[in-house]
């Protein structure tokens, strides 16, 4: 199991350069289950979620091809309409396969994906989609049974706007013909570009991105070639760690209206921002200012950025508070936090920070991918130094990240246990 060691506090300058969105590449590599023809993915991240999806894929029949960031699918023999728990294990996402494959081959069977170190994540949601669509759904020794004879379009109002089943769901409705409506549908950027890759394929998809969905499905779908939008969650990484420790940070292949949320708390905070259109650049906040958030679905500020900014709250002149309302359990990286020096409560949802003068570097354990991004934040403002283990979980999600951030001069290095 590798292990980070970070000395700090670290300066740090220069440029970074934002991965393609991992959120966005899963899902778009699950819509080629659709058709039989030839996609093809670019920007996709090296990532160990990407190598989960390519053996999913690969296990299913597809035939695919990585390397330098482009991901080719293509199809020679019947698939097999199963994902076995070993894979949806490893990752949640792998759970994105069972509506395209009940779309095109009416029947699926995979894996209850099970609860993980941020909670139960059930998929009711998606289940009661499936049914709306026509589908049985029936539960056998952990896995769940999918079965139709014809599926219909369907008006479906989600009682959360989950973005893994608004993705679901619309890839599912883009092979029945009719239209269907997502309604509280989720309207993060990851759900636009599957958007466009769907009507690429030949659905007519409108409104993604909005709360209201419609897809026009079609009885067959075509091939594509796309390029994934960037990783917002990554560049909101970098921009908080540059708000904390840069000289001058330039965070390049950013969008950034998908970072509208975290760009206004940043700047509340009293952080020096210049947007322009496809980077930004952040200076170091000597005196931070405490600024309560939540974590909503978007455009509000995202769940996958709050162990982020726990981190920077860490060393704000002041009180603050997070109120975590995405997923229960996710305070894990709180607990590491403050056996770096940092001063923060757990009540229900919510974290109470009293901003310490400095951090004093650890040994730490990341408890899943954001969290252990939290750690990376803190160990780099830390003074002495911070061993972060499990690094895995950071794989998960970010590209070749102690690469990129020595090459800005943060003092990382990746150690083999
Ligand atoms: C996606 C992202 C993840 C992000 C999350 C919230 C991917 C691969 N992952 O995860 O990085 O943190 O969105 O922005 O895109 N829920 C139910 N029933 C369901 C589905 C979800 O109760 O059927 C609950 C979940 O337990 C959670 C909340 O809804 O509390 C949000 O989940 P959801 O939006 O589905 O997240 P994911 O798609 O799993």
């Amino acid at each position: 199991m590798d292990s980070f060691i970070i000395e700090g506090p670290g300066k740090i300058n220069g440029e970074i350069n934002v991965s393609g969105s991992k959120n966005s590449a899963l899902a778009i590599l699950f819509a080629s289950i659709l058709t039989d023809e030839k996609c093809v993915l670019n920007g996709v991240p090296e990532l160990s979620d990407i190598k989960t999806t390519y053996e999913l894929l690969s296990y299913c029949g597809k035939s695919c091809f990585f390397g330098f960031n482009r991901f080719e699918i293509s199809e020679s023999s019947k698939l097999l309409t199963e994902a076995p728990y070993d894979l949806v294990r490893k990752m949640r996402a792998s759970v994105l396969i069972s509506g395209p494959m009940l779309a095109r081959f009416k029947s699926v069977k995979f894996s209850m994906p099970g609860g993980c170190a941020i909670g139960v994540r059930p998929i009711d949601i998606h289940l009661e989609g499936f049914k709306k669509f026509g589908a049985d759904v029936k539960l056998d020794g952990g896995y769940v049974i999918l079965k139709v004879k014809k599926l219909k379009p369907a008006v479906i109002k989600l009682k959360f706007p989950s973005v893994g089943a608004t993705e679901n769901l619309m890839m599912t409705a883009s092979l029945i013909e009719g239209e269907t409506v997502i309604k509280n549908a989720a309207c993060e950027p990851e759900i636009e570009d599957l958007g466009e890759v769907l009507n690429k394929m030949g659905a007519v998809v409108s409104g993604a991105g909005t709360e209201e969905i419609k897809i026009k499905g079609s009885k067959k779908l075509r091939g594509f070639e796309h390029k994934v939008i960037p990783d917002r969650i990554e560049a909101g990484t970098f921009l908080i760690l540059g708000a904390m420790s840069a000289q001058k940070l330039t965070v390049k292949n950013v969008i950034p209206q998908h970072l509208t949320a975290l760009i206004e708390k940043l700047k509340k905070t009293g952080a020096e921002l210049i947007v322009n259109n496809d980077e930004i650049k952040v200076c170091s906040n000597k005196h931070i200012k405490p600024i309560n958030l939540k974590t909503e679905p978007y455009p509000g500020y995202p769940t996958d950025l709050q162990s982020q900014w726990m981190a920077y709250m860490s060393l704000a002149e002041g009180k603050s508070q997070i109120e975590e309302n995405i997923f229960e359990n996710r305070f894990m990286h709180v607990a590491e936090l403050i056996r770096m020096g940092a001063d923060i409560e757990i009540k229900r949802n919510t974290a109470y920070i009293k901003g310490v003068k400095k951090l004093i570097g650890a040994t730490v354990m990341a408890s899943d991918l954001r969290a252990g991004a939290g750690l990376i934040i803190a160990g780099a403002n830390a003074y002495g130094t911070t061993k972060i283990r499990r690094v895995y979980h950071i794989d998960r999600g970010y590209e070749k990240i102690e690469q990129k951030l020595a090459s800005v001069g943060l003092n990382i290095k990746r150690t083999e246990e």
